[in-house]
């Protein structure tokens, strides 16, 4: 079970928080699930991202130059498909420049094991900052098959932005990662039997695109 010290980055904001009660709720259908998850992402992205790097650049007002931060470095997200898509989107929207890859994971219904039916990841290094998307850690076992694969492509610099929690996935991440952060709205009480998070949200890929 994880422990309050672990690298849990909590996104506390108010407007976070009444975005994932409203995403909770059975009343949210597919349109307004899509809506709220894309507010949420936005809040998780600023939050995982206020330390990028930055350098000094000059821009001429209308009235006189000056200096201000832009963005520097190499940036890149990584979704895990399905449901990480829509995260992936609130990262593009504040980061148009960064690069994306993409994995496709899928858990076996019955085991709860995920498998990998696609991969496509951009060349990264050890100085790429590298965002793996997934709006739901449950077992942990898809978000740590991403991060074998984007450590097995190079990147070293790595953080992971998730939606819900529960317990044993971040276990599951500090145990196999534990230099990654992990920013999330929530870690929630515990798994059920068929390894879905409690209370949760339900099957975010279902909601997200109403299948
Ligand atoms: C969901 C979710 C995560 C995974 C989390 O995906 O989006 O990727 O389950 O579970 P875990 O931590 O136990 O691995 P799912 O496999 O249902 O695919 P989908 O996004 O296509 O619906
Ligand atoms: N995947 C989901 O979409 N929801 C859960 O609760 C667990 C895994």
């Amino acid at each position: 079970m994880y422990s309050a010290d672990v690298p849990v980055h909590l996104v506390s904001h108010p407007i976070a928080q009444n975005a994932l009660l409203l995403l909770r709720s059975t009343a949210s259908y597919p349109s307004r699930f899509r809506r709220l998850a894309e507010r949420l992402s936005l809040i998780v992205t600023i939050d995982a991202t206020r330390d990028l790097p930055t350098i000094d650049r000059t821009v001429q007002t209308p009235l006189e130059a000056t200096v201000g931060q832009a963005l520097s470095g190499d940036i890149v997200v990584v979704p895990v498909l399905r449901a990480g898509l829509v995260m992936a989107e609130a990262v593009l929207d504040l980061i148009p420049d960064a690069r994306m890859g993409h994995v496709g994971l899928q858990r076996n219904e019955e085991t709860a094991i995920a498998s990998r039916y696609y991969l496509k990841l951009p060349p990264m290094s050890a100085t790429t900052t590298v965002l793996v998307v997934d709006p739901m850690l449950a077992t942990g076992g898809s978000a740590c098959m991403a991060l074998d694969l984007v450590h097995g492509a190079g990147a070293s610099r790595v953080r992971l932005l998730s939606i819900v929690a529960a317990p044993e996935g971040v276990a599951t991440i500090e145990a196999a990662y534990p230099d990654v952060p992990i920013y999330t709205a929530a870690v929630d009480r515990q798994l059920n039997e068929q390894k879905y998070i409690l209370p949760g949200l339900g099957d975010f890929g279902d909601r997200l695109y109403g299948t």
